[in-house]
C-alpha cells in the first residue's frame, strides 16, 4: 500500500528528525522541508541510518510563499503537516524580536493559506508549555483548561499568537483544516543509536546540552540557576521528555487527523511525563545513569525563568492513545551517547 505522505517542516532538526524516523516506522512518508539555518544536510544521512532509506528531503523557506504553494503544486498527494520550522532560543527573541515575528509567524500563516487552497487536511503544530506561564499553584500539574499568561519574551509570544492564528481559522466556521496544536514541556535525549539528537549552535541555552557538554569537558562547570525557589531542593521543576516518546506522540497525532471526518477542528495537547524534576535532580539522574561526575556551582537565578510547572499529560494519554514512559536513566543514557558520539569520545 502507498505510504501516506505528511510535510514535515523543520524535519531536519531536533524533535523534526526524531518525528521523520517515528513517522517512517509507522508506515507513513515523511516530506522534509527545511532552511537548514539551525540544521545540517548530516542529520538526513543519520536519518537514513536508522531507516534504511534516504528521507524526500527539499531544501526550502517556509516564509517563501510561492515556494510553498509550488511545493504543493508539484506533490498533491499530501493531505497532512507537522509544523516544526521556527525559532526557539529565548534570549535571541528578546534581542531580535522582529527577526522572531516574522519567521515564526509567516511561516504558519503561509503553511495554513497553502494547506487551505488544497482542500480538506489537517495540521500538527510545534507549540509549548511557556503558553502557561508560571501557573498559580492549584492549578499544577498543568491541564490543557489552565488559564495561559502573557509570554515572557517574544519567542513565547510567536508560540501564542500562532494558537491564536490557528484558532481564528477554525471560529471563522469555513475552515477545511483540522488541527492539532502540541503543547511540549522540555524535551531530552537522543535516539538510542546516537544518529540523530539536539545540536545546539554555541553555548547551550537549555540544561541537558549543558549538562553533557560539561561531562565531555567543553565547558568548565554547570551553572545551576538559583537554589532558592520555593520548591523541595530550591532549584526549579520542569517535566522532561523523552525526544523519542515525544516523536511518537506526533504520529498519534497525525492518526487521529487521518481517521477525522468532520472538518474544521482544533485540539490542544500537552506532551509532558506527569513528573516534575528538578535541575539539581536531573543532573543526579545524569551522574547515577552514565557513573559520571560533572562539575556544578550554585549561580543567581536567570531572568525569566518559570519556578515549576510541569505536564498533566492525561489528556493525550487518553484522546491520543500515547504516554511518555521511557525510563529515566534510558533518557540520560542517550544523551551521553550522542555528545559522546558527536565529539569523537
Ligand atoms: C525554555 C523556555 C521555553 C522554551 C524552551 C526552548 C523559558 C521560561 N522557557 O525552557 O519556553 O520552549 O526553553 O528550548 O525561558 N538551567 C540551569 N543551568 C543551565 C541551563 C538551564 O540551571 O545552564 C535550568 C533553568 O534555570 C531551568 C531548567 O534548567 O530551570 C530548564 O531550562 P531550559 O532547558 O533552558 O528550559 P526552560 O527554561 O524550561
Amino acid at each position: 500500500m502507498e505510504r501516506v505522505k505528511v510535510l514535515v517542516t523543520g524535519g531536519a532538526g531536533y524533535i523534526g528528525s526524531h518525528t521523520v524516523v517515528e513517522l517512517y516506522a509507522a508506515g507513513y512518508q515523511p516530506v522534509i522541508v527545511d532552511n537548514l539555518s539551525n540544521s545540517s544536510l548530516d542529520v538526513l544521512e543519520g536519518i537514513e541510518k536508522i531507516t534504511g532509506v534516504s528521507p524526500l528531503f527539499e531544501k526550502l523557506d517556509c516564509t517563501d510563499i510561492d515556494a510553498m504553494r509550488n511545493l504543493f503544486q508539484r506533490d498533491k498527494g499530501i493531505r497532512h503537516a507537522i509544523h516544526f520550522a521556527a525559532y526557539k532560543a529565548v534570549g535571541e527573541s528578546v534581542e531580535h524580536p522582529l527577526i522572531y515575528y516574522r519567521n515564526n509567524l509567516v511561516s504558519l500563516l503561509n503553511l495554513v493559506e497553502v494547506m487551505e487552497e488544497q482542500g480538506p487536511s489537517s495540521i500538527v503544530f510545534s507549540s509549548s508549555c511557556t503558553v502557561y506561564g508560571q501557573p498559580d499553584p492549584e492549578f499544577l500539574p498543568v491541564s490543557e483548561d489552565a488559564p495561559l499568561q502573557p509570554a515572557q519574551s517574544p519567542y513565547g509570544k510567536t508560540k501564542q499568537m500562532c494558537e491564536s492564528i490557528l484558532e481564528d481559522t477554525i471560529k471563522s466556521g469555513n475552515s477545511k483544516l483540522n488541527m492539532i496544536s502540541l503543547r511540549y514541556f522540555n524535551p531530552v535525549g537522543a535516539h538510542p543509536s546516537a544518529h540523530i539528537g539536539e545540536l545546539p549552535r554555541g553555548v547551550p541555552q537549555n540544561l541537558l546540552p549543558f549538562v553533557t557538554q560539561t561531562a565531555a569537558g567543553l565547558r568548565k562547570e554547570l551553572s545551576v540557576f538559583g537554589n532558592d525557589y520555593n520548591t523541595p531542593d530550591g532549584s526549579c521543576i520542569r517535566d522532561y521528555i523523552y525526544v523519542c516518546d515525544l516523536a511518537k506522540a506526533h504520529v498519534a497525532a497525525i492518526d487521529r487527523l487521518q481517521s477525522m471526518h468532520e472538518r474544521g477542528t482544533l485540539e490542544y495537547f500537552n506532551l509532558g511525563t506527569g513528573r516534575g524534576l528538578s535541575v539539581l535532580e536531573v543532573l543526579d539522574e545524569f551522574m547515577k545513569a552514565n557513573s559520571l561526575e560533572v562539575p556544578f556551582k550554585i549561580a543567581p537565578r536567570r531572568k525569566g525563568d518559570i519556578e515549576q510547572v510541569w505536564a498533566d499529560p492525561s489528556k493525550a494519554n487518553q484522546v491520543l492513545g500515547w504516554k511518555a514512559d521511557t525510563p529515566l536513566d534510558q533518557i540520560m543514557k542517550s544523551a551521553w551517547r550522542w555528545e559522546k558520539r558527536i565529539r569523537n569520545l
